[in-house]
């Protein structure tokens, strides 16, 4: 726990003295301008038209608390995959599913295990939690190292946690590695599995991390979003299987009753049943990837082969110049915040014509910054 920092002392120690950074600030200059957003991997397409209807329809109702447990939606999410719905909780966003997780499961000095690489926000909640965390680091190639993982489970270790696919690097576990990791997690130790990019892994021949994991003896967790395939970032919808209603029954208490937004279960439902739109999104977020890859590739860039709606590539120069470069010609893309990977940047699928600014506008911005 930091114990040096100044700020205000009723706060807890690692509380105090905290910057906040909103990713989706839109500065001054910005403002107004035609802007592509490829920064936050976030569907470029609207909800589909049956999504939106189902919300307006609603929206009479919003004088009334929603219920929390979304019966309705929670009922088809167990049909589809084989949960009793008792087991299935809900969270707005899987932001808050992952923080929620962290604090059911770690007590004062109890330990996690995680990735050194992962999406960034875990480390954001680790800090808060004060947590006695075990990092990591990935291999070479920046996939998680599972035999690294399991060997640092410790006596003290409450919680292993795994991203797949992962962010920013895109990659998946394989099947044998998700298995090893089910297996060697010790009983008495609790497995959790992001599992926000799952439709794009399925989409892309990959693996469906909730089937294997939740044949693990072990206590788990998977979580999955409306954020991504379903392009509901907006409605601030995530939910989680859970192997026991206990874990689930923990997760609730620790959010709220009224946790999820009155529109959160009538809109994610229509997305859910509006298969068609949903392989729409899939095919062209797999055609842009494919795109996005071979440019990088032939800007001398070395991306990574990514199962996700977004592609991060080594580029050779500081991802963080190449990034101001690229906002001053309209177009946002995001780095790394790792140390070591300074040079990483990544890029959130768009619509074609978003490709192509990013590419043309990625053409003027490399050589200019890797000459500088
Ligand atoms: C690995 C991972 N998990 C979870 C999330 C957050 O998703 P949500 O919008 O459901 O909070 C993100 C967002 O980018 C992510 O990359």
């Amino acid at each position: 726990m930091a114990t040096d920092k100044q700020g205000a002392a009723y706060l807890r120690e690692n509380m105090r003295g905290l910057q906040f950074w909103n990713p989706t600030t839109i500065p001054p200059e910005e403002r107004g301008k035609e802007l592509v957003r490829m920064d936050l991997n976030e569907c470029p397409y609207p909800p589909s038209p049956k999504t939106i209807a189902a919300m307006q329809a609603h929206a009479d109702q919003l004088n009334r608390y929603p219920d929390g447990t979304c019966p309705e939606l929670g009922a088809r999410l167990s049909e589809l995959n084989d949960i009793p719905t008792a087991q299935i909780c809900w969270g707005a966003g899987s932001t808050q599913l992952l923080k929620s997780i962290m604090e059911i499961v770690i007590g004062p000095g109890q330990n996690l295990v995680s990735p050194a690489l992962l999406w960034h926000r875990f480390h954001g909640a680790y800090n808060a939690l004060a947590a006695d965390v075990t990092i990591v680091p990935n291999k070479d190639d920046t996939s998680i190292d599972i035999d690294g993982l399991v060997g640092a489970v410790g006596n003290n270790t409450r919680l292993v946690i795994a991203v797949t696919p992962n962010n920013p690097t895109g990659l998946t576990l394989t099947e044998a590695e998700l298995r090893q990791l089910c297996d060697e997690t010790p009983e008495n130790v609790l497995l959790y599995v992001d599992e926000a990019y799952h439709e794009f892994s399925v989409h892309a021949g990959g693996l469906d991390a909730l089937q294997i994991v939740k044949e693990r003896k072990g206590p788990w967790v998977v979580s999955r979003t409306f954020s991504k395939a379903y392009g509901l970032a907006g409605l601030r919808l995530g939910y989680a299987y859970c192997s026991s209603e206990e874990i689930a029954n923990a997760v609730r208490l620790i959010t709220s009753t009224f946790n999820v937004s009155a529109f959160a279960e009538v809109g994610a439902l229509a997305a859910l049943e509006d298969t068609e739109y949903r392989d729409f999104i899939l095919e062209s977020n797999a055609t842009e990837r494919r795109r996005i890859i071979d440019g990088l590739g032939k800007l001398g860039c070395k991306p990574i082969q990514s199962a996700t709606n977004f592609v991060s590539a080594d580029a050779g120069c500081s991802g963080q110049d190449v990034v101001k470069e690229m906002r001053k010609r309209g177009v946002r893309i995001g780095t790394w915040h790792d140390v070591g990977f300074e040079n990483y940047i990544r890029i959130s699928m768009g619509r074609p014509e978003d490709t192509d600014a990013c590419l043309t506008a990625l053409e003027q911005v490399l050589p200019m910054v890797r000459g500088a």
